[in-house]
């Protein structure tokens, strides 16, 4: 039953992955990933098994494990498990279980890893996994860690960051938490946002693609920053802007989508009213302190799926998904059309390490620019969207001085 449904989500997300569909078609054809080893470690959901997929049956041997412990989708898992080299994930696996994961995923010698979030790529520096040529990175905390790696003069391979391609970042990270994140909100809840307090702490991409969503439906949303540019962005798009101490203790919600540590921490819990409810968008756990919750709670339960109630200073308060990414443990992540375009960028970076990676240096490098606008292109073609070309006359107007 398991798998059934798994395939059934599968199939509906690949009849939509059309960019990565086309994309796929020509390395099948070509031959060019027939043999190579990869290790994949991604968020396991239909849209990563629809990649998985494509990458075996262009030749690739994969070895799949999760990027976090508790956004694997079990019937995913069970649906793909006899179609790939090696599966090692399950949902709510414990951070030993999931290390572990990692850890056999290295010990296959991948030739090449597909990353979300940098523990794959970090894990096969701290163990010295000398079969690793290149790898790809999916999220803006995965670049992070890279570049500090880079910055250390420790980083031994190339690594293309998949998250800064235009056809990523500005649909995925903005358009695609926008709605997901939102969803996984109201999946786990179910409340009503018209009308609430919304706050949104952080105003990257992400943050601005939620808090546009959250208006969307109704919401009146408070943006925190650090930035003052940023800031300034979201005073300009209508967004009342505060310092998070001021907003947490007036408003019905909090979601952080800013990459950093305790961001959302003790003095922001003792000020906040009876029952806040926060959610994190962030790739790590650790934006919400769930650990001071845990420790200075008088009482802990969890009151609905992907829910926690915990009375703290004698007030409600509700940690959606442990306070890990919300978007993926309480829905199905981003919409299908967008993960269309972050795979095909992908699957296209690592072609492209296949085919360079003996001249690449061991840098952290953008993808292509070429590979963005096939994708761009692509995508267009496939959504019948047509757009209009310069003319002569307009290139080299351009073009003069
Ligand atoms: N589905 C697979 N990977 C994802 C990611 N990084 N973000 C959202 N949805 C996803």
């Amino acid at each position: 039953m398991g798998a059934e449904l798994g395939w059934q989500k599968i199939r509906w997300a690949e009849e939509r992955m059309l960019t990565l569909g086309s994309l796929s078609s020509s390395a099948l054809e070509s031959g060019v990933l027939r043999g190579v080893r990869v290790g994949l470690v991604l968020h396991i959901e239909a849209k990563t098994a629809v990649l998985a997929l494509k990458l075996a049956r262009a030749g690739a041997e994969v070895h799949l494990a999760a990027s976090n412990p508790l956004s694997t989708q079990d019937d995913v898992v069970e649906a793909v498990r006899g179609e790939l080299a090696a599966v090692y994930a399950r949902r709510g696996e414990s951070s030993e279980e999931y290390s572990e994961a990692l850890r056999r995923v290295l010990a296959a010698r991948p030739d090449y890893i597909i990353d979300d979030g940098g523990d794959a790529i970090t894990l096969s520096h701290r163990e010295g996994v000398s079969s690793v040529k290149g790898a790809c990175e999916e999220t803006t905390t995965g670049v992070i860690r890279v570049r500090n790696l880079e910055r250390s003069g420790l980083l031994r391979y190339p690594v293309i960051a998949v998250n800064d391609a235009y056809t990523k970042h500005l649909f995925d990270n903005r358009f695609g938490s926008g709605q997901s994140v939102v969803d996984g909100f109201m999946r786990a809840t179910n409340i009503l946002l018209a009308g609430k307090r919304v706050v949104v702490v952080g105003y990257g991409w992400v943050g601005r693609g939620v808090a546009q969503r959250l208006r969307g439906m109704g919401a009146r949303v408070v943006v925190c920053e650090v930035d003052a540019v940023r800031a300034i962005e979201a005073y300009m798009d209508g967004f009342e802007v505060e310092p998070l101490l001021e907003a947490a203790g007036n408003c019905d919600a909090i979601i952080t989508a800013t990459g950093d540590v305790r961001v959302v921490r003790e003095e922001h819990f003792r000020v906040m009213r009876d029952g806040t409810i926060l959610a994190n968008a962030g790739h790590f756990n650790v934006e919400v302190d769930v650990d001071h919750l845990e420790k200075h709670s008088s009482s802990k339960r969890v009151v609905r799926p992907n829910v926690t109630e915990y009375v703290y200073a004698g007030r409600r308060l509700y940690v959606l998904g442990e306070g890990r990414l919300i978007n993926l443990v309480a829905a199905d992540g981003h919409p299908i059309e967008v993960m269309d375009m972050s795979f095909s960028a992908q699957f296209l970076a690592l072609r492209y390490l296949v085919e360079n990676s003996s001249r690449l240096q061991p840098k952290l490098m953008k993808l292509p620019e070429e590979l963005d606008t096939l994708i761009a292109k692509t995508f267009l073609k496939a959504h019948g969207v047509r757009i209009d070309e310069l003319t002569e006359e307009q290139k080299h107007y351009l073009e003069s001085y």
